[in-house]
């Protein structure tokens, strides 16, 4: 049987931007996503940039690199457009951690809670929530709800305590959490500065309270990248994160020194897009993420609140 060669990465790079240009495509990708594809991309960014960036894109067509939520919450935010995700098959355990009848069942019993939901869930979850936030903006968020009113916060767990630590404030935790950032321990942390005691620990809020408490910096992917701008030549950073990040930052920044915290940071459902998958997505259009129109205008409520607040 005769086995098919895969594409060289210069054919498929002359087909993407080909297609781009046929289809006036924009090109997003995630900060963890692979390099091959960040170097395509139009724009690379966070959750937030990039919710964003879909708010105001004027692209047809909308090829989102990245996890099934991140484009369904493009098609939310760009209605008209299409938006296609290169693999179907790549979402965030995060996001399947609360069904819709979970949370109806959670508002039940705390009637007249606000619902702040971190941007990785589902548009159902969405939909039956007051606001929305991102790990750049959670903070500002929660400050934006008046005092006397109990939050519950999904779903994710570890954010959510990170976020409103020290606020004299009633908040009822969703027990989700991320796989990957989840796996960091504080005895990781405290390895990691035993073998470089003048390194700087940076971590990602969705890791555990205790980790987040032992870095120096807790910072969305996107925060991140502002963080080390100013950061002195040749300084050593223990990064908390998923290794995608790693790549990122270096780009930025050559001369600092990028230390995992820990082995197998790795996020499989971010790393499932390649280039070969892009150039399918522009070639047939496929996967086009849709979501059900009224709960796409209930949706779309709770994200705009998120993107009103400074
Ligand atoms: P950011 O919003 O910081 O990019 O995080 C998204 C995410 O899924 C991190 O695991
Ligand atoms: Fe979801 Fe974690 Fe992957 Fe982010 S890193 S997409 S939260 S599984």
């Amino acid at each position: 049987m005769a086995t098919s060669v895969p594409p060289h990465p210069s054919q498929l790079i002359e087909e993407i931007s080909e297609l781009r240009t046929r289809h006036k495509a924009v090109i997003l990708a995630h900060n963890y996503e692979l390099a091959e594809v960040q170097d395509i991309a139009d724009f690379t960014g966070d959750s937030l940039e990039l919710s964003r960036r879909a708010a105001v894109v004027e692209a047809e067509v909308i090829v989102f690199c990245g996890v099934h939520f991140m484009a369904e919450t493009a098609a939310i935010l760009a209605p008209g457009r299409t938006v296609l995700l290169p693999v179907a098959e790549a979402g965030c355990p995060m996001a399947d951690m609360i069904t819709p009848e979970e949370l109806l069942a959670f508002q039940a019993d705390h009637p007249g809670a606000v619902t702040v939901t971190y941007v990785n869930s589902t548009a159902e979850i969405k939909a039956l929530s007051d606001l929305c936030c991102t790990s750049a903006n959670a903070r500002a968020v929660v400050e934006s709800i008046p005092v006397d009113r109990t939050i519950l916060f999904v779903p994710d767990r570890h954010l959510g305590e990170w976020v409103t630590r020290g606020m004299d404030r009633q908040v009822v935790f969703w027990p989700g959490f991320c796989p990957v950032h989840q796996r960091i321990l504080p005895e990781d942390i405290a390895r990691k500065r035993g073998q470089f005691p003048d390194a700087l620990v940076m971590v990602h809020p969705e890791c555990d309270l205790a980790v987040c408490e032992s870095a120096d910096f807790v910072e969305s992917t996107g925060g991140m990248l502002r963080r080390i701008a100013d950061l002195p030549h040749g300084t050593k950073l223990i990064l908390g994160t998923e290794v995608g990040m790693i790549n990122r930052l270096q780009t930025a920044r050559p001369d600092l020194v990028m230390i995992p915290a820990g082995p197998d940071l790795v996020c499989a459902n971010m790393k499932m897009t390649r280039l070969v998958h892009v150039r399918d997505a522009l070639l047939h259009l496929r996967h086009r993420i849709t979501v059900n129109p009224a709960i796409a205008d209930r949706a779309r409520g709770a994200i705009e609140r998120m993107l009103a607040i400074p």
